[in-house]
């Protein structure tokens, strides 16, 4: 028989390993209470029957749900196929070890949450499985990214193959420019031709002239934007460069009534840019305000050139607006100007690659391109550009 004492010491020993379990117990409950608190992932358990019993905050920034919201539901009521789901979990049951899978989700606004799904069963002492647990990472970010990724490779591979395209198109369409000239001088002269088919040939080949014009332009443009990122950048003044712009379009204003109005801010602006791809972003933009001036009927206009300095943000932007007074563009169309090939001009005079081409440009200077317009009065278009 033990002493007193001896009973007594043994006792202090074990309270003692107790109130140690104890503190281990206590240690590990706040260490999953704080990953469960603070993990962005949704970190659930279910019952045997896949009926939700905890649900972290994870979740409820991820699916928009409290575990009120969800009490008494599935785990695969929230999944978008509930049927995937539940062969994850079974295989997870069955197989008594940790699946993974990626599972769509449906958020409580309903858009749809891409989530990479880990199931685990929980067993317990005797090694009944008793539920699962489940860690949902919201991946949908990541696949947009991927998507995006694919899609710029994709596009990167057109470019490449259209500059090939392009180029070799350029000497055929050059030839058969020539040749159309040459025709149409031959056809002026040629005897034993009556006036009829003189003027048919003369027409055709005007028609050949034009037609080859446009495919010149849709190859020039293309090329210019594929060869975009062998750039040479150097520090320009927006206001130089706007005047330059202008007097490269002196042949188109030449016949027209159209006033150019200046109202820049004093001083000048610089940005940093291929003078080039300015030049053709401003060229297309002014050409355009030419020909709404000229399509509301008349030749009177007046199209304005603006500057402001916007030093609101983190950086400083120029702002430059160039108005018209034009024919405007309507609601509907103020959606498909940015389509590539989408031009209201008649065959030979646009190929509706100016604004795509001009707005990409813009973007990948880290600008921004707005417009507003009312149709029959005119059209504004605002270019915003960081100052260098
Ligand atoms: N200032 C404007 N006023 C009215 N309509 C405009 C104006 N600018 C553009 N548009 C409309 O947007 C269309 C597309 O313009 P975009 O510059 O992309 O092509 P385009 O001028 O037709 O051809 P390209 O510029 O390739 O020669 C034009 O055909 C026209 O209908
Ligand atoms: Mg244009």
């Amino acid at each position: 028989m033990e002493s007193r004492e001896a009973l007594q010491a043994k006792l202090k020993k074990a309270t003692k390993a107790l109130s140690e379990q104890k503190e281990v117990l206590h240690r590990a409950r706040d260490y999953l209470e704080n990953v469960l608190e603070n993990s962005r992932d949704m970190i659930f358990r279910a019952d045997s029957d896949d009926v939700l019993v905890s649900f972290s905050k994870g979740g409820e920034s991820s699916l928009g749900y409290t575990l009120d919201d969800l009490s008494g539901l599935k785990v695969r009521d929230l999944a978008e196929d509930p049927h995937a789901f539940e062969s994850l979990a079974v295989q997870c049951l069955k197989e008594k070890k940790a699946v993974r899978e990626e599972i769509p989700f449906r958020h409580k606004t309903g858009r749809t949450v891409y989530c990479r799904v880990t199931l685990s069963p929980l067993t317990d002492a005797r090694g009944k499985v008793i539920g699962m647990a489940g860690v949902c990472q919201d991946i949908t970010v990541w696949k947009k990214f991927k998507g995006d990724l694919i899609r710029v490779d994709r596009l990167a591979e057109v470019g490449r193959i259209a500059s090939g395209i392009v180029h070799e198109l350029n000497n055929p369409v050059a030839v058969i420019g020539e040749i159309s000239g040459w025709i149409g001088s031959v056809a002026s002269d040629a005897e034993g031709l009556n006036e009829e088919d003189r003027e048919e040939i003369k027409t055709s080949v005007r028609h050949i002239g034009e037609q080859t014009k446009r495919c010149r332009n849709i190859t020039h443009q293309l090329l210019s934007f594929v060869r975009e990122s062998k750039l040479t950048t150097s520090s320009l003044d927006a206001h130089e460069l706007l005047r330059e712009t202008v007097s490269l379009l002196t042949p188109e204003l030449k016949f027209t009534d159209i006033e150019i109005v200046y109202n820049f801010m004093a001083g000048p602006v610089l940005i940093s840019s291929d003078k080039q791809l300015l030049e053709q972003v401003f060229v297309n933009f002014i050409s355009n305000a030419v020909y709404a001036v000229k399509e509301k009927g008349g030749k009177r206009g007046r199209i304005t050139l603006e500057t402001f300095l916007d030093d609101s943000g983190d950086s400083p932007m120029v702002e430059i607006n160039i108005s018209d007074t034009g024919v405007g563009i309507s609601g509907k169309n103020q959606k498909s100007i940015y389509e590539y090939f989408y031009t209201t001009k008649p065959p030979g005079k646009g190929t509706g690659l100016g604004l795509p081409i001009s707005r990409n440009i813009i973007e990948n200077l880290g600008g921004s391109l707005s417009l507003e317009s009312e149709p029959g009065e005119g059209t504004t278009f605002t270019v915003r550009l960081p100052v260098s």
